[in-house]
């Protein structure tokens, strides 16, 4: 099975680049910007990734992006992340990038996405790993900073595939956004949100309804409502499932107690991801590996999550197509 998953070709639909910050980086970067951190050993780092939710997690994620200051910076955290990936069999991804996590702090937009999408590029040429790139907005923030954080990014319009909405989830309703999420549909972006993580299945529905998103990330909270799963099975919408973060996050207590297998039987188009890896404890392989195990996921499941990534994913229907047929190529061995 170790060995199925490894080679398996795959996407990724759900990746924070700052969650890819590997503590080793986190400390090289503080060095190299003479910032102070408050934790004297990679050790300690690690011991202090233990969140009782969402929020204990969001506190340190931002701590840690602190660090990132300079468009080298954004370079070396995402090519570190595109190695990774390349190294699992990640054959296309699509990340996410937090800007108002950085331009709040004085680093220009444009520091941020040079870095990230010159490694983008860089990577499509010696990984050969497709990549995209979607802009989320903090769900914590005003729709006021959203709309405003959208306008900057009007110039990088053909950077960017899609928008997003992530952070402080409850309180934080996707109905908030709708305006920015009007703005950016008419700019030509594709939408996605977070939803039904730590929020009700409600919020899955106002993604659908009032944002127009194509995909729901995580979403593992419509098995609440039974209206809801019916809609998401005729419509196909695809959810972002990152078994090791609801985990890491006490969304499920155990992987044993994680809904995806039942998602996926119940004819959902689930997808798995890692959502924030450096924190979480794995990357793509870890969390295919995590969950199999747990579930009993059979080679049959492991194909339809890898098949749900090609065509869940914003690729052109013809690269959909190739990516499925090395898929294909691969499960008939
Ligand atoms: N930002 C980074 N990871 C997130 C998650 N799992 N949920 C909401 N916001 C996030
Ligand atoms: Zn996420």
């Amino acid at each position: 099975m170790e060995k199925f998953i490894q080679s398996l070709p795959k996407a990724e639909l759900h990746i924070h680049i700052e969650g890819s910050l590997e503590p080793e980086l986190m400390f090289s970067l503080a060095r190299r910007n003479g910032i102070p951190l408050r934790f004297d050993s990679i050790e300690a780092v690690r011991r202090a990734y233990a969140f009782s939710n969402l929020q204990s997690f969001l506190d340190i994620y931002y701590e840690g992006a602190n660090v990132l200051r300079e468009e080298q910076d954004f370079y070396d955290l995402t090519w570190a992340y595109l190695e990774k990936a390349a190294a699992q069999n990640v054959r296309h991804t699509e990340i996410f990038f937090d800007p108002q996590a950085h331009t709040d702090r004085g680093i220009a937009f444009e520091t941020v996405i040079s870095g990230i999408s010159r490694a983008l590029a860089v990577g499509r040429d010696k990984l050969a790993i497709s990549s995209g790139l979607i802009l989320c907005f903090l769900r914590h923030l005003s729709a006021t900073a959203a709309m405003k954080t959208l306008e900057e990014a009007l110039p990088y319009r053909d950077r960017i595939i899609a928008v997003g909405l992530d952070s402080s989830e409850v309180g934080h309703p996707p109905e908030k956004f709708k305006p920015v999420f009007d703005r950016a549909r008419e700019a030509g972006f594709l939408t996605v949100a977070h939803a039904g993580e730590e929020g009700p299945p409600d919020y899955i529905r106002q993604a659908l309804d009032i944002l127009g998103v194509s995909r729901i990330d995580h979403g593992v909270r419509c098995m609440e409502d039974a209206d809801l799963v019916d809609r998401l099975v005729a419509q196909q919408v695809p959810l972002t499932v990152c078994p090791l973060s609801n985990v890491k996050l006490r969304v499920f207590d155990t992987m044993a107690d994680h809904n995806l297998k039942t998602l996926l039987d119940r004819g959902i188009r689930a997808t798995v991801n890692s959502d924030d890896p450096a924190y979480f404890g794995g990357y793509m392989n870890e969390n295919y590996s995590t969950a199999q195990s747990a579930l009993g996921l059979g080679h049959q499941d492991l194909y339809r999550l890898a098949r749900n990534s090609f065509e869940a994913s914003f690729l052109a229907e013809d690269e959909k197509r190739e990516l499925i047929a090395e898929l294909d190529v691969f499960y008939r061995g």
